[in-house]
């Protein structure tokens, strides 16, 4: 039987879009004869014995999916020591299959798809995985506000979440076929909010409202801390 191990790599814990999108997808795989498992990697990464218990199940999975955040257009923390880790053990994963499905706070995929995927691409490369896919999703923390404000799961978010699950049930369908996802740049928002006018307008008051923030917070707004 399919062995699969859910990563879930949000240092939020279970109340992030990653643990939601994760467990979504693992109770489906598990109602598909799958044999499933999952992790917060940021309960496991505090000290070795943990990483080492982290590390086993990675090896005992056939098929590894990390559902995590993008921090400043790349891994979190806690994502990049699980990799570093892998690395440093030179743990055994030749054969094992993985799959990134990442989520962003703006509404663009291409925020995801253009750093953070090609250094997962470059990990399993390097490690010896085999790619199985990637999703990128655009705009994944409008979910968390509606989970956290409605108390819903997040298949019970109605037509917002379509597109997504739509997404999610076909890499379930494919990974538990034993066939691979595609690269996917998920946009969940109307096409409307990806016009140029309608992106500068969202980066105008998105600068705006950061720069009140921290001037609020006594920051210097337009310190330039590398220009020498
Ligand atoms: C420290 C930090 C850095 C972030 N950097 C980015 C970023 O570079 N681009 C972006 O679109 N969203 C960014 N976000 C937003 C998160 O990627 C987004 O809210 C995501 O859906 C959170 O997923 P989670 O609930 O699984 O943690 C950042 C959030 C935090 C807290």
């Amino acid at each position: 039987m399919t062995k699969v191990l859910l990563l879930i790599g949000s240092p939020r814990g279970r109340k992030s879009t990653s643990a939601n999108v994760g467990n979504y997808i693992l109770e489906k795989m598990k109602e598909n004869g799958l044999e499933t498992n999952s992790l917060l990697i940021r309960n496991q990464i505090s000290n070795e014995e943990k990483i080492s218990q982290m590390l086993e199940k990675i090896q005992e999975a056939d098929l590894i999916i990390l559902t995590s955040p993008l921090y400043d257009d790349c891994q979190p923390y806690i994502v990049i020591k699980t990799m570093e880790k892998i690395l440093e053990k030179n743990v055994k994963l030749d054969g094992k299959k993985f799959i990134p499905i990442i989520s962003c706070g703006f509404p663009e995929p291409h925020q995801i798809s253009a750093v953070t995927i090609p250094i997962y691409r470059k990990f399993v490369k390097t490690v010896g995985l085999k790619w199985a896919g990637s999703l990128a999703i655009g705009g994944g923390e409008m979910f968390n506000r509606m989970m956290q404000e409605s108390g819903k799961k997040l298949e019970d978010l109605g037509k917002v979440v379509e597109k997504l699950l739509n997404a999610l049930n076909q890499i379930i369908e494919d990974l538990s076929s034993g066939n691979n996802y595609q690269d996917v740049e998920l946009r969940i928002l109307p096409d409307f909010w990806y016009n140029k006018i309608m992106v500068r307008i969202v980066s105008w008051m998105n600068t705006k409202g950061w720069k009140k923030m921290a001037k609020e917070k006594g920051a210097q707004v337009d310190a330039v801390p590398y220009s020498q």
